[in-house]
């Protein structure tokens, strides 16, 4: 299978799938496309760590192992079509389409559900919506809840740790060959906004997308600066 960002590969082992992490980019349903050298090393070294910390505080994710630079080993899992975004911090479609301003702080974290369709434009979900659509059981949405806000408060803090401010992120679900809810897909600058916390220029402290979005230029730097601070951490924790 083939998407935006990623190839997806069949392996011997029938509970596995290999994962390649492409150099494209895209935004806005794909209208927007570019070719980012180095992108696709960035987000799987990216994901690898991030996954790996998520294990290491119990949430259940696809992630298996590292094979090479741009390729991981994952379970091989039934994707539910849904996004689900947690947000820290208020800025992107929340404030295109409310009055909420740039840069409040959500406190609890706002919980938004996307329908996962490219065609339609990934369109928020009404819980109700949610229900008629019957993507996944309610002890399941549960889970989703749960684990969405565990996510959160792990990365959130750890993040901090790295003079980074989690603003908010989108995860996706599946099912495993097991039946066991896991979180899937990537977890890297492509579907997560950072700002440097020590910088108060609102582009200039952008380390994610937004700055492919908005046409910011200094998109690799931006991962690059991410993965630095990951693995300077890691460097200091062995
Ligand atoms: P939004 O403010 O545009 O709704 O984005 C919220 C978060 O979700 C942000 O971290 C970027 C991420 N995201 C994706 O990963 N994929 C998408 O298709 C969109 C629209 C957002
Ligand atoms: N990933 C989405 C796309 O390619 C949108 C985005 O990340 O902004 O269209």
């Amino acid at each position: 299978y083939e998407g935006k960002a990623k190839r997806i590969f069949a392996c011997e082992n029938p509970d596995r799938v290999l994962i390649e992490f492409k150099n494209n980019a895209t935004a806005f349903n794909a209208k927007k496309r570019s070719e980012i050298k180095g992108k696709g090393r960035l987000n799987c070294k990216i994901s690898a760590s991030l996954f790996e910390l998520l294990e290491l505080n119990g949430i259940p994710t696809h992630f298996i192992e590292l094979h090479s630079e741009t390729f991981m080993f994952a379970d091989k899992v039934n994707v539910i079509p849904l996004e689900v975004v947690i947000r820290n911090i208020a800025t992107g479609s929340l404030c295109r389409e409310t009055p909420i301003n740039q840069g409040e702080i959500l406190n609890p974290p706002l919980l938004d559900l996307y329908y996962k369709d490219d065609q339609l434009g990934d369109p928020i979900l009404t819980e109700e919506r949610l229900k008629l659509l019957d993507i996944l059981t309610d002890m399941q949405l549960e889970e989703v809840y749960k684990i969405t806000r565990s996510v959160n408060k792990i990365l959130k803090e750890y993040f901090e740790s790295l003079d980074l401010l989690l603003v908010d992120f989108k995860l996706e679900f599946g099912t495993n060959t097991s039946g066991k809810l896991v979180v899937a897909d990537e977890i890297s600058p492509d579907n997560c906004r950072f700002w440097d916390k020590k910088i108060s220029d609102p582009k200039e402290r952008i380390l994610d997308k937004d700055r492919f979005r908005q046409d910011l230029g200094g998109v690799l730097n931006a991962y690059e600066e991410i993965l630095k601070r990951i693995e300077k951490d890691s460097s200091n924790a062995t």
